[in-house]
């Protein structure tokens, strides 16, 4: 990182390039005493000409439709992979193997086996630093539960209640990049599955022991082969439907029951039906001492039960973590109660990310690829406890 900088080439402008431009346009603006200044040196994408926009739009340098190449530049510092899940590997292992950090989007791949290689190269590098964008544990208010937690607050775990529940996948929407199983290695499970399995390892700090039992479900077999052009985000990823149908091979539905090492009895639900809910993360935590309680939907709040104060004043208390110098990363942003939103989560961690290659900590610890790689043998646990309607030890995940 020559002269305080770190030179970024992002692979992906739709979804996920556009909450990532966002946050190295604004991460330097409100985390003053990070180690380096984030430059968007070059963005990458498959169509020059949403390319070049993309790059006037948020201010890159540089555009290029060949990725290979892009990494390559010895430029660049950090690669910044948002491509779907079936090119992680590929693209993570060549900016590695040409000396560059690596920030991947989640889940780490598709498949066991291109997360095992992505885990290994990662071991590999020598000097290199990886993360992977498991963003709602930058919420402050899961980041709060993770402190309280770790605090001892509320004692030991009895139950982890986890669900990520989206409604967007009805019968109209058409064969997007998201029901491929070659290209997005399996449905909600990876989608939504991996980030609550990530946000109950963060904030519990204990791992999995074992998957007792998992359904999945695929509601809609066939759907419509999407017209070509994409605008992006998750339904929005095509343009429409054509007459003709493909079939549909990831779940629509996952859910599963765990235990943690700890001796934690948990469920898992990740769904893109349930009607009515459109992006309900939730967390839900009881212990001995104390529970906590967290949904997306309101992510400023953390519900917190203090069981050790007086019964007669015991009750849910409905934290707002918006309070500098009490809340994790709040001191960036607005006076109390001016509440931040979904991509302030993605500018938190590019902070987090600035200061890691900066050879200083994270505010909350950064989910490396060793990191994501157990989250990925939860995800295959569960399926392989699916398939084989049968108890799974994460120890047999290798
Ligand atoms: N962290 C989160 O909360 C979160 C949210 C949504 C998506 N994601 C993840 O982000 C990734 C991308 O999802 P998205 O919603 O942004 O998808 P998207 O379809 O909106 O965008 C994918 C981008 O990758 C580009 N791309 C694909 N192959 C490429 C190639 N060979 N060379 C260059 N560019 C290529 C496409 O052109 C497009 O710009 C997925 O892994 C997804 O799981 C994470």
């Amino acid at each position: 990182m020559p002269n305080g900088t770190t030179n970024v080439c992002l692979i992906g402008n739709k979804f996920m390039g556009r909450a990532h431009a966002n946050a190295y346009l604004k991460v330097n603006k409100f985390f003053t005493n990070l180690p380096s200044q984030a430059v968007m040196h070059t963005v990458v994408g498959r169509n020059v000409e949403e390319n070049q926009t993309f790059a006037n739009r948020w201010g890159f340098k540089n555009t290029s439709n060949d990725w290979k190449a892009a990494i390559r530049n010895p430029e660049i510092d950090l690669v910044d992979v948002t491509s779907p899940n079936n090119a992680h590997a590929e693209m993570s292992i060549a900016a590695l193997e040409a000396g560059k950090h690596v920030a991947c989007e989640k889940p780490l791949a598709g498949s066991l086996d291109d997360a095992r290689a992505m885990r290994d190269a990662a071991r590999k590098a020598k000097k290199q630093k990886t993360s992977v964008w498991y963003v709602y544990r930058r919420c402050p208010a899961v980041a709060l539960a993770h402190q309280l937690v770790k605090e001892g607050r509320l004692g030991r775990i009895y139950h982890v209640r986890a669900y990520y529940l989206q409604d967007w996948a009805g019968p109209d929407v058409p064969l997007i990049w998201r029901f491929s199983r070659k290209v997005s290695g399996s449905g909600a499970h990876g989608d939504l599955g991996a980030h609550i399995i990530d946000m109950a390892r963060f904030v519990t700090g204990d791992e999995f022991d074992s998957v007792n039992g998992c359904i999945t479900e695929t509601f809609i077999k066939e759907r419509e082969i999407p017209q070509a052009g994409s605008k992006g985000g998750i339904a929005a990823g095509a343009a429409g439907g054509t007459a003709k149908k493909g079939k549909v091979d990831v779940d629509d539905a996952t859910l599963f029951l765990a235990r943690l090492k700890g001796g934690a009895a948990c469920t898992f639900e990740s769904t893109r039906f349930a009607t009515g809910n459109q992006n309900k993360n939730g967390l839900e935590i009881n212990g001995e001492k104390g529970a906590i309680m967290f949904n997306f939907e309101d992510m400023n709040h953390l519900n917190f039960y203090d069981r050790t104060i007086d019964r007669k004043v015991q009750g849910w208390t409905s934290i707002m973590a918006t309070h500098g110098g009490s809340h994790p990363y709040a001191d960036a942003w607005w006076p109390d109660a001016h509440i931040i939103g979904y991509e302030h989560s993605f500018i938190n961690q590019t902070a987090d990310i600035l200061s890691v290659l900066g050879g200083k900590p994270p505010v909350v610890p950064l989910p490396d690829f060793e990191d994501a790689w157990k989250t990925q043998q939860v995800l295959e646990a569960a399926f392989l406890s699916a398939k084989e309607d049968r108890t799974v030890k994460i120890s047999e995940i290798k």
